[in-house]
Order: C-alpha cells, then structure tokens, then sequence
C-alpha cells in the first residue's frame, strides 16, 4: 500500500461483477476495486475465463477467492495473476450455507493453522500481495482474544494486509443478508488489533457510508472498505475521488451514463451480453437527485440509457410536478 490512501469497494456477489467494476471505474479512477468472490472449484473445474477475463481500465482490482486447500488456491492464485489482478483477497468472512458446507469462508476463522497454509501456499507462489477478509469473529467467539489469535497465526506466514468487517457472523440462524445487519458492528475490537499489531495493514469496513466515517476511519486505519454504500449510491465515489485523492475531473453523472453505452454495445457484440445484465448496476446513479426514481424505473422498464436519460430530462420533471 502506498502513500496515497487505500479506499476500496466491497467484494459483493452478484453485484461487483466486471461490468459494475467498469461502471464505478468511470467515476473513481483512484478506488481499488475487488471481484465477487470465485471459488477454487469453480477456477478449476469451471469456465475460467468466464470467471477470471476483466477490462484493463478496471485495474487496480484483487481477485477474491474462496477455498480452503492450499495447493488449489495457490494454482488459483497463479491464475489471478497470470489475469493480470493486482491482488488476491482470501475470503474468510462469508457466512452462507453453502460457503460453510465446502469449509470456507467465515467457518475458517475456526482454523487460523488452515489459513496460515492457504495464505503461505499462495504467497510461496505469487508475487503479487495477498490479504485476508474476515469478520471479527464468529458465534460465541467475538473477543479481542479469539480475532487477535486468528490474525497472529495467519500473519505468521508474513501476510500483513488483513481487511476486517467490524461485525461477527452468526454460523447458523441467520441469512447471509441478516448477518450483514444483525450483528452490532464492534470497531473497537480492530482498533485493538491495529494498536497491537501496528506493523499490519488493516482495512476496515462495515457500515461505512459517508465522506466523514471514511476519513474518520483512515485517521485510525490503513485504509477503509465500502460495501453497500458504493454499489447502491455509486456517484459517493465521486465525492471520494475529490476529497481524498484531489481529482478535480470528476465526470458528472450523465456523462458517467454515455459513457457506458458504448460499453455495452461492445459487450454485447462480443459476448451477447444483454444490456440489462449490466444497466442493473446503474440504477443508483442518481441516488437522491431529481429524476433518480424516474433513471431508476426506466432502466428496470429496459430502456436504453439514452431514453432513461431523456425520462428524467427537466421536461419530464415539470411535466410531472
Ligand atoms: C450483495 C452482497 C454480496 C456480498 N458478497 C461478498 C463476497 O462475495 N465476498 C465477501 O468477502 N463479502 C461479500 N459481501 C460482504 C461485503 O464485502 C461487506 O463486507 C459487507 O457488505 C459490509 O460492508 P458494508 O456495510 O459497507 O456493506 C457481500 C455483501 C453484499 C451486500
């Protein structure tokens, strides 16, 4: 990590596919950007380029991997960066059913040895950097104690760069989504680990929504993560972009918009992607801005960009006031 400060989008699945990563690029040149999470299965087994090919202009952009065998993350690794990804993100924080019963995601947090392995597996063989995303903990084991054993064996192996969601996750009872909202989010716990372990890199995330908690957070932290926020009102990259790395050449929403049909044009002529697939990740392009609902319900109507635009033109505004 460099001087200039680390602020990144969420890896979020289903949601920062490589179109959305394109889309938020547009408006953040310097935010770093993350894929949805890839299991090892789906790498190795799976349609690879499918999963793994992204957009240059989309970089810097970590790829997340889920799996808990050494050897196949370490080959999945190598596959990240043979893509060209400039960083690989274990995912050790995803509680679903179906993460837990292929023993990954948050369930490792239980298995600090087994990540210190898959971490050093990965790192004897990439040369790009990797990191860990976890919760604060799991269950009943939601203590400095159990996050600070966790992170002390995984850094063993000399990983240093650790994102942490500021809440624990329920293994059981709660849905993937519930636990995104139920449990309470317990900053203090990683402020402890960072005033321990001052050596690492730790990037928190968590309920982080405006320009004021981010630069709060990177006052305290070596960078900060933004999950919801970015993908449901995207133009707060923006904000980002100005206030933090002193870009004065922000493209304003509509241009943000046009910008995109020649992207999805291309998109759909080389691969058949239906424009929706990838209009789907701008409808919070004009969160809280005259005409947002009207884009919105245009762009879910299907209409071109250029129509949903004109929707919302002042014409429209007036004749509907
Ligand atoms: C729709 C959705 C999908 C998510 N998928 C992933 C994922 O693939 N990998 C991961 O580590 N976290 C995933 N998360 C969790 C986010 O990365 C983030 O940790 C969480 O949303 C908390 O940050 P926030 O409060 O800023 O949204 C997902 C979150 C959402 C809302």
């Amino acid at each position: 990590m460099n001087n200039k400060p680390y602020i990144a989008v969420a890896p979020m699945m289903d949601w920062t596919d490589r179109h959305c990563r394109y889309f938020h690029r547009l408006i953040a040149p310097h935010v770093h950007l993350f894929t949805e999470m890839v299991t090892t299965g789906a790498l190795i087994h799976g349609d690879r380029d499918r999963f793994l090919r992204f957009d240059p202009t989309e970089q810097p952009v970590t790829l997340q991997l889920g799996g808990s065998g050494p050897a196949d993350l370490a080959r999945c690794a190598k596959m990240g960066e043979d893509y060209g990804y400039n960083a690989i993100n274990l995912n050790c924080g995803c509680p679903s059913d179906r993460v837990q019963s292929g023993k990954f995601g948050a369930c490792l947090m239980n298995e600090p040895e087994l990540v210190a392995d898959c971490i050093g597996a990965m790192m004897d063989l990439v040369h790009i950097p990797v990191s860990v995303k976890c919760r604060i903990g799991i269950d009943n084991s939601d203590d400095f104690s159990f996050l600070n054993k966790f992170i002390e064996e995984t850094s063993k192996v000399k990983c240093k760069n650790f994102v942490i969601h500021a809440r624990k996750a329920w293994l059981s009872g709660l849905s993937p989504k519930e636990n995104r909202e139920i449990p309470p989010l317990r900053y203090d716990i990683i402020n402890e680990i960072k005033e321990k372990h001052s050596d690492l890199n730790i990037v928190v995330n968590g309920g982080i929504k405006t320009i004021e908690d981010t630069e709060q957070y990177l006052n305290s932290f070596n960078g900060v993560m933004i999950g919801r926020e970015a993908y449901q009102n995207p133009y707060i990259l923006a904000d980002i972009e100005r206030t933090f790395f002193d870009n004065m050449n922000i493209l304003p929403r509509e241009e943000v918009a046009r910008a995109m049909i020649p992207y999805i044009a291309e998109q759909n002529r080389q691969y058949g992607t239906p424009a929706k697939s990838i209009t789907r990740h701008m409808m919070g392009l004009f969160h809280s801005q005259p005409g947002g609902k009207k884009w919105r319900r245009a762009l879910s109507e299907q209409s071109s960009i250029e129509e949903a635009l004109n929707q919302m033109s002042e014409k429209n505004l007036e004749y509907a006031a």
